[in-house]
């Protein structure tokens, strides 16, 4: 396992477990799973509802809280400098953990940036008094970070956006390194192309891209082992989803080979600029119906 270190000297383990979608009942057992084949970074929200299951996935385990990088994120109907320490609270209340290892906010929110700012000016603080080790946003546009940027201190540690071939956000990636902050890929190996939602299923899969198989087939590899070395081996965390233990543990299975320059241009060409969720910029009334309970 390799580790990144953040702009804050803190590392970070380049894979993690995601949890989006992975249903409250089955989330334990995937947590414990990916901890028990070596994984020791798990990636959840307040929004995801399954951060109870996760702090249950991880005493399950018997892996030492200390050992496992906890990252959540908090829901924009928490946002506000108030509401986000308290959300805090909810989500450590939740996972079962005093502290946190990285807390993001999970979007910006254009209409009402003002109040993104007071959420994160509640993580600033958050930090400074040892709550969390790290904190940083996701689905930041390059705008979004310089208006950020301009009206708090702390340079956030990372923006976590979505990122698979078919969508490789060169702006973002280059706003992202111009502020010392750690790009993490969403849907890494394409989820968002493929898994089932209100997006309908006509869309084109990137796991079955044929540029992705060939290059698997070379290495004995899957298009989903291709896709997670592609993003490591630019530096990228990738925080891959499943519940399913053998698909667990293949996407851990990704430091026994090495892309050469020629296919990792062939996989960067594949990007076609169009995004699969939700655009940052366009106001979402259907975020804030999202309650987040108490612990
Ligand atoms: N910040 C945000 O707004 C945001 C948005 C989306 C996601 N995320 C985070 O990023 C994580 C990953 O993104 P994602 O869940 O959207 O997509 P993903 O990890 O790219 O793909 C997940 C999908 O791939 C399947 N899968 C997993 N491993 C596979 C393999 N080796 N071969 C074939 N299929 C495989 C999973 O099904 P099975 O479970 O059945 O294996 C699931 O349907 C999330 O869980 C979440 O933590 C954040």
């Amino acid at each position: 396992m390799i580790d990144l270190t953040l702009n804050n000297g803190v590392t970070l383990p380049t894979i993690g477990l995601g949890v989006f979608q992975s249903p409250p009942e089955e989330t334990a057992a995937a947590v414990d799973s990916a901890l028990r084949v070596g994984y020791r970074h798990i990636d959840t929200a307040a929004a995801y509802g399954n951060e109870r299951e996760v702090g249950e996935g991880l005493r399950r385990s018997g892996v030492d809280r200390d050992d496992v990088f906890l990252e959540t994120k908090v829901w924009v109907t928490d946002y506000g400098y108030d509401q986000t320490l308290h959300a805090f609270d909810k989500a450590t209340g939740k996972l079962g953990v005093s502290t946190l290892d990285l807390l993001i906010l999970h979007q910006p929110i254009p209409s009402r940036f003002e109040t993104t700012i007071a959420a994160y000016k509640a993580l600033e603080t958050l930090l400074s008094d040892g709550k969390v080790r790290a904190i940083g946003v996701s689905n930041f546009l390059p705008h979004h970070l310089d208006r950020l940027l301009q009206e708090t201190d702390v340079i956030p540690a990372v923006n976590q956006v979505e990122l698979h071939p078919y969508f490789t956000q060169p702006e973002v990636r280059r706003a992202d390194a111009a502020h010392g902050i750690l790009t993490q890929a969403w849907s890494p190996i394409g989820g968002i192309t493929f898994y089932p939602g209100p997006w309908g299923d006509e869309r084109r899969s990137v796991m079955d891209d044929t540029t992705l198989t060939e290059i698997a087939r070379a290495h004995g590899k899957t298009p989903a082992q291709v896709m997670l070395r592609w993003g490591i081996q630019a530096g990228r965390s990738v925080i891959p989803k499943s519940t399913n233990p053998a698909r667990i543990a293949e996407n851990f299975d990704v430091f026994d080979f090495e892309l050469d320059g020629e296919q990792v241009a062939r996989i960067d060409a594949l990007d076609t600029g169009v995004r699969g969720g939700p655009d940052p910029d366009e106001p979402r009334e259907a975020f804030f119906a999202r309650e987040i309970p108490e612990a």
